[in-house]
């Protein structure tokens, strides 16, 4: 009788918690018994195991083996877990050393031949365990993956049989290869390809400089989709720790990390027939959503009016709290969900509404009905709502001057942020309510015109703290350590929609 213990991870969330496996073989009938899997996963998890030990010329133990997935009550995928359990019933069957495997933690999927297959949600796992102060070991398919955040530390394996070489001393597994950063190679299109627009580029600078939300409402073809996808451009780069998250999350849906990109903010930009949970996340056992795969990043919600109104209502949570809970059944995940929303909409029907051509025949009642389709709360949470007119066709034909570059707009946006951060830690955006009186402190008689806005208006009491946010950016971006009337109207003024 003896008992082996292997370290892996389960998925939860973007926490991997700790599975132990301890494999106990004793005398009784031979075959395998797996605890802790759920029932369907067990026989394939217990055939994949079983057939890969064979195949690897190891000899499979005619005992009793009895396999322990603890805790009991963490959502367990079977196909991770097969290499540790492999591993344990070696130990425990003496074939390896038993003492050989408690400085590493194991995760990896066997094919029947033993060779190790890529699993998700590598990344997280991968992580926890160096702050656990094990060596992870994982299949040869995620070494990128993992060497993102523990190149030279993490081991990577082809096949079961290079894992138990490494572990008896015969030929070591090789490491994850570190990532190499290059931020000079950021893809993103430049602003300079936009003419005209002063008014949406500003709108746009602003909005990246402050983390506000923005919606857009023009004509097609005035350059909406255009201007949003330059966004990323001007953001400043991703932290570590906030790149570490945002990996975590694709390792999660199984989407590569580029390494290239690591730094760069996610832009997710769903279709318009995106279901809930496509957006919010979800399934079996819980996958982030769009919501999740835009943390740190833009959400670009394009055709905002063609949405249906009860998949927008996802979006509350996390635009309040930066995080989504999913709930399933009796269990619970909860995924990051900070994202910058950006928005683009017609302004009517057929889209013409107030354009040059005065082509559009809506009425005020149609126009009022197309514009209801945006929930007042979502609007609300809303700071920077303007009109995107279509520019004259001889400012695009004619060439014309280019308009200002991304990096130069880039430039002022990372000295506003950089006041942000000294000041409070955190973009204007993400500001806590208690924390706005101080920070965004305004003089009397700027107090009594925002009073008389909110008013005129019917804005809610959570659009004045927004619009003193947003003016708060306004200042940061001109240098001034105090809001004044100036960068306080501006504010005001791009609440355009809710006039
Ligand atoms: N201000 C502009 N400067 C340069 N090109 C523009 C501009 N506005 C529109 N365009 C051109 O028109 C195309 C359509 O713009 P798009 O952003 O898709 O419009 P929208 O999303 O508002 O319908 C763009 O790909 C671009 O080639
Ligand atoms: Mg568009
Ligand atoms: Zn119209």
């Amino acid at each position: 009788m003896s008992l082996a213990v292997a370290y892996s991870r389960a998925e939860e969330g973007i926490a991997a918690p700790q599975v132990t496996v301890e494999v106990h073989m004793s005398a009784g009938q031979s075959g395998i018994g797996i605890v802790g899997l759920p029932e369907a996963e067990v026989r394939e998890s217990r055939d994949r195991v079983r057939a890969a030990l064979i195949n690897s010329v190891f000899e499979f133990p005619q005992w009793k083996l009895t396999v322990n997935l603890a805790p009991a009550d963490l959502p367990k995928e079977s196909g991770r877990f097969d290499l540790p359990i492999a591993l344990g019933v070696l130990a425990a069957s003496k074939q390896i050393p038993p003492e050989s495997l408690a400085d590493y933690e194991f995760i990896g999927e066997l094919a029947l031949s033993g060779e190790l297959r890529a699993v998700r949600g590598v990344l997280p796992a991968v992580l926890r365990a160096r702050e656990a102060g094990r060596v992870p070991i994982v299949p040869a398919a995620n070494a990128a993956e993992a060497g993102l955040v523990a190149g030279g530390h993490a081991l990577s394996a082809a096949s079961l049989l290079d894992v138990t070489a490494h572990l008896r001393g015969v030929a070591a597994l090789p490491t994850c290869p570190p990532r190499v950063e290059d931020l000079a190679e950021f893809d993103a299109a430049d602003l300079a390809d936009v003419r005209g627009q002063p008014l949406a580029r500003r709108a746009l600078e602003v909005a990246a400089a402050g983390g506000h939300n923005l919606l857009m409402v023009g004509p097609p073809g005035s350059g909406k989709t255009m201007l949003a996808s330059r966004l990323p451009g001007i953001l400043p780069p991703l932290t570590e720790a906030e790149a570490f998250e945002v990996a975590a999350i694709a390792s999660i849906v199984g989407a590569g990390v580029d390494p290239k990109r690591f730094r760069q903010r996610p832009f997710r930009a769903p279709h318009h027939t995106a279901s809930g949970v496509a957006l919010a996340g979800g399934g079996g056992t819980p996958r982030p959503g769009e919501v999740s795969l835009a943390h740190h990043g833009v959400l670009f919600l394009d055709e905002l009016t063609e949405w249906n109104r009860q998949v927008l209502e996802v979006l509350r949570e996390p635009l309040e709290s930066g995080r989504i809970v999913i709930s399933r059944a009796a269990r619970q995940s909860e995924f990051p969900a900070r994202f910058q929303l950006i928005a683009a909409m017609n302004p009517c029907p057929c889209g013409y509404l107030g354009d040059s051509s005065g082509r559009c025949r809506c009425s005020p009642e149609v126009v009022g009905r197309y514009r209801g389709k945006v929930s007042g709360p979502l609007l609300d949470r809303i700071d920077i709502q303007i009109d995107v007119p279509r520019q004259p066709v001889t400012l695009l034909t004619r060439g014309g001057e280019r308009g200002e570059a991304s990096a130069g707009v880039r430039e002022r946006v990372l000295g506003a942020r950089r006041r942000q951060w000294q000041r409070s830690r955190c973009a204007n955006a993400h500001l806590p309510a208690q924390a706005v009186p101080e920070v965004c402190a305004i003089g009397l008689e700027d107090q009594r015109l925002l009073e008389r806005a909110i008013e005129k208006l019917s804005l809610s009491a959570r659009a004045y703290i927004r619009i003193l946010k947003l003016a708060r950016t306004i200042a940061d971006l001109a240098g001034a350590d105090r809001i004044d009337t100036g960068h306080l109207t501006e504010a005001i003024g791009y609440r355009r929609f809710e006039r």
